[in-house]
Parts: C-alpha cells; structure tokens; sequence
C-alpha cells in the first residue's frame, strides 16, 4: 500500500439534526465512522488511515476503531479543512499518495477508493471522483425570481475520496486562506490539474436525515 487516506470526522452533524457527532451517529447499528474505515481498509492500497476525530472523542474514537482497522486518530478542528490540515500533519514519511475521505460517506465502496488512488498513481496531481447532475440547474435572484437556466451538461457533483500526490496536498492546506468545503478547491487555486473520474451513487454524503434512511435501506440491501 502506497497510500493514505485522511477521514475528517470531527463535524457535529447539524443538518442530521440532534445527537451524538454525526461521524458516531448509527447506521445499521455500527457508527458511521466504522463503516467509513472498514471500506477504506479493504481496499488493498491504503496503507495509512488518520482520522480527526471530535477533539471530545478522540480516546473513544481510538477504541472504537482498534478492532476495525489499524487507524491514527487526532483531534480535529473548528472547520472542515482544519480538521484536513491536523490529519495531514499526523501522516507518517512514506505514503506518497494522499487521499481525503468524508467519514459521512460510509457506503463508499473500495472500488471507488482504489479508482481514485489508481488515477493518482498514473500521474494525476488531483482526481475527484463525480457524477453528472441530473436536476435543472436555475440559478435564482431576489425574491425566489429565475436569472436563468445553468448548462446542466458542463455540471459534475463531488464526491470523496480525492486523491493528490503527497506534495500536492501538502502545498496547497499551507497556502490555504478561507475555509472551503473540498481540498481540491484549494488545489485549484493553487493552478494545479483537477481529473474526474466517475464517482458512485454508494458515495452519498448522508448529510440530512432523508440521506441516513437511504442508506439504513442501502446497508440491508446489501446484506441480504
Ligand atoms: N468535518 C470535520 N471537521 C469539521 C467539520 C466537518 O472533520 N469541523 C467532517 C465531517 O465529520 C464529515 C465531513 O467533514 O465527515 C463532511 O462534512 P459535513 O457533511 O458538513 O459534516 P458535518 O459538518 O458534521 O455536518 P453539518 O455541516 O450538518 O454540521
Ligand atoms: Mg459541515
């Protein structure tokens, strides 16, 4: 294995409504969080896993994993991409692939992580993995009045896992200014490629209860 893979899961979990921190909220019976690691180490490239965990949490965090997988956890931060930075910081010389895994896409399978890692491997400098947006895109003005319609076609949703070359990663959290919500925004800016490759729909960020149904039926689906 060549590669690491930082889990930011130290957000609360707000839009999930009232609760534990949504990385340690259950699905199935097992933390969301479990779920994340377990797919992450199956897939047979990932070397290193660093999660940043509620700065509340960490020793729980700690034993929850131990029997899951071998994990370093720290304690995250206020945003998402400091929670990125602590991981990043926490990485170990070696791994010369770096990938970021949102803990809140559970269900994402292995296939999906080595797809990433591959495309790295062959010489990307950042892969995303996407799909096609299938709404019509209005972009809306004051008042919930229509601007206009967005080209749908030249539109992709992001995912997680993203994938960079160590250096990449490790460049663009130092130059970083404003917080964004995904690492290869600030990758972006730093004029560095972006690649895509085809995401999965198993990758779904749960983010509102409607998502954590979805995936409770997804996860019995599967077991069946
Ligand atoms: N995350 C993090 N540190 C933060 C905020 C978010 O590590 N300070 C992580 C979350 O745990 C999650 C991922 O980033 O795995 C994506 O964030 P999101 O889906 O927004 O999760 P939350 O921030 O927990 O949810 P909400 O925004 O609804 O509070
Ligand atoms: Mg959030």
């Amino acid at each position: 294995g060549d590669v690491a893979v930082l889990v930011p899961a130290a957000g609360a979990g707000v839009r999930l409504g009232p609760g534990r921190p949504k990385a340690l909220r259950l699905l199935g019976g097992e933390p969301l969080l479990v779920h994340a690691v377990r797919r992450l180490a199956a897939a047979g490239s990932v070397h290193t896993i660093v999660v940043a965990a509620p700065a509340a949490d960490v020793a729980g965090v700690r034993e929850l994993l131990a029997p899951v997988a071998p994990v370093t956890v720290v304690a995250g931060g206020a945003e998402r991409q400091a929670s990125v930075a602590l991981a990043l910081a926490a990485v170990p010389p070696g791994p010369e692939i770096i990938l970021v895994h949102d803990a809140a896409r559970a269900l994402t399978p292995p296939e999906l992580v080595e797809s990433v890692a591959a495309a790295v491997r062959e010489g990307r400098h950042a892969v995303i993995p996407v799909l096609p947006v299938v709404d019509t895109i209005k972009e809306v003005g004051a008042e919930e009045m229509v601007l206009g319609t967005v080209d749908r076609s030249a539109l992709r949703a992001v995912q997680t896992p993203q994938g960079f070359r160590r250096s990449v990663l490790a460049a663009a959290h130092a130059a970083a200014g404003d917080a964004l919500t995904d690492d290869a925004g600030l990758v972006e800016k730093q004029g560095v490629p972006v690649f895509c490759v085809p995401g999965s729909e198993y990758a779904l960020k749960i983010t509102r209860p409607f998502d954590l149904a979805l995936a409770e039926h997804l996860l019995a689906a599967a077991d069946r």
